[in-house]
């Protein structure tokens, strides 16, 4: 049985197991849809993005919920402010990734919906970038009131393959 709920402390392994999976995958798939650091990064690395990622829900910064299947969670989706303490500090900027297994599965829409919702009265403008290949995400992202305002083209390089970057945004209000 699943269950969307916002990101606890202790959520920290699953997470940064499920982060590892994904350099699995895009050594199998080079047009997998997120940017990773070419390296997987040490435990330590992922404990200080964490506490970062904690810090600034703290500090009203950002929002983070995941998907918990059972015992698992399945995968994570947040908000950080762009810019905080700027006259940019109204726009949020969105990511989301579920653990393969966990996909396709109606998951991902039903955290979006629900991070959407807790961002109501504290951003004002959303924004995400999306690889150009990723149709499902890009529906998924229309479907929820996201539409393209700019694409760069060949910004995401993997090997010898040019992948073009659509960004995306949506008013809260
Ligand atoms: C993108 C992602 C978050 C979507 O979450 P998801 O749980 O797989 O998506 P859902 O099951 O909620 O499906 C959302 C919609 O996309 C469609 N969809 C999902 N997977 C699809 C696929 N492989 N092919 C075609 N359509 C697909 C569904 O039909 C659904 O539309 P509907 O609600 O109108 O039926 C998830 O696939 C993921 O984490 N992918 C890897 C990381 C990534 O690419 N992140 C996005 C970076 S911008």
């Amino acid at each position: 049985m699943g269950m969307i709920r916002d990101i606890e402390w202790e959520d920290m392994k699953g997470i940064v197991r499920n982060y590892y999976s994904f350099f699995d995958e895009l050594q199998k798939d080079p047009s997998f849809g997120l940017i990773l650091s070419r390296d997987k990064p040490g435990m330590e690395l992922e404990a200080a993005w964490f506490a970062s990622l904690y810090t600034a829900i703290l500090k009203g910064n950002a929002i983070a919920a995941v998907a918990q299947e059972g015992a698992e969670i399945a995968g994570i989706c947040d908000v950080h402010r762009i810019r905080p303490g700027t006259s940019m500090d109204h726009v949020g900027l969105l990511g989301i990734a579920l653990r393969r297994e966990f996909r396709g599965k109606g998951i991902g829409r039903q955290l979006l919906e629900y991070v959407i919702k807790n961002t109501e009265g504290r951003f004002e403008q959303l924004e995400l970038s999306v690889f150009a290949t990723n149709k499902a995400a890009i529906r998924l992202y229309e479907s929820l009131g996201f539409r393209e305002y700019g694409r760069t083209h060949g910004t995401i390089k993997r090997g010898k393959l040019y992948i073009d970057e659509i960004m995306m945004y949506r008013m809260m209000k």
